[in-house]
């Protein structure tokens, strides 16, 4: 898929986005965007940047860390998903120090070094050009930052392979048909498998110029976060 079939996809899917991940993670995705942005160690006060933010958890999640002193910002590529961070974000009381932004994840609108962290949830998968949104990751990081990037992981165990295949086949899809979502949700399967697995994820973020690359698995390896320091 190109970049503009990805972003009709989300913005088609923007207005149930948030209901169906809650309702299909069994509220599991807040507890894996939390280890995320453990992993990316954000202090009072620091810019922090959530790459693909969507309706915004992370970047929600970033600014209870940081701080009303700090900056977040959220980039995304599609104006609907944008829409409903907003909305979320002008009905917190008190508002977050968050920005959003519309832009394209391998085509930063940032100087060098002007992050201190970031974050990246369910996005890395969908962009044509991992390796050069790596770079960019890398090019708007400080020095002895983190990014902290979160998807969909192909498990080694065939038991959990076959377990993930059959919940997206049998639960996730017909959930989504019920909103006339059935393509825009059958697309995940085939994205995952031509997701790099985790050894091949570590190479590309060190052929990206990061210091440091780990892969931790979570939920049994269906899920994982690459932790990439500069
Ligand atoms: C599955 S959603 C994840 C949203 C949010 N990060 C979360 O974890 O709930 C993926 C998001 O990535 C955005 N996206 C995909 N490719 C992108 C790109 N090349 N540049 C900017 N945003 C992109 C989509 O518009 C969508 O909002």
């Amino acid at each position: 898929m190109t970049d503009p079939d990805i972003q009709t996809l989300f913005d088609r899917i923007a207005p149930v986005y948030d209901r169906l991940n809650q309702d299909l993670s069994w509220g599991l995705h807040r507890v894996w965007k939390q280890m995320t942005v453990k992993w990316a160690d954000p202090q009072p006060g620091d810019r922090a940047l959530d790459v693909c933010c969507g309706s915004g958890d992370l970047a929600f999640l970033l600014a209870k860390r940081i701080g009303e002193k700090g900056q977040i910002i959220g980039l995304d590529f599609s104006p609907q998903q944008l829409a409903i961070a907003w909305e979320k974000a002008s009905t917190t009381i008190p508002s977050p120090p968050i920005q959003w932004v519309e832009g394209n994840a391998a085509n930063l609108p940032f100087p060098d070094r002007h992050f201190d962290c970031g974050t990246m949830g369910y996005g890395l998968r969908n962009v044509p050009d991992i390796p050069r949104t790596l770079k960019e990751l890398h090019r708007v990081l400080k020095l002895g930052g983190k990014f902290a990037i979160l998807d969909f992981h192909r498990p080694a165990l065939p038991i959990l392979q076959a377990f993930q295949q059959w919940y997206l086949d049998n639960i996730v899809v017909p959930a989504a048909e019920r909103f006339a979502l059935k393509a825009e949700y059958e697309y995940i399967f085939p994205s995952l498998e031509r997701f790099p697995l985790s050894t091949e994820q570590v190479k590309l973020g060190k052929a990206a110029g990061f210091k440091t690359a780990v892969h931790y698995p979570i939920s049994g390896g269906m899920m994982g976060v690459l932790v990439l320091e500069k």
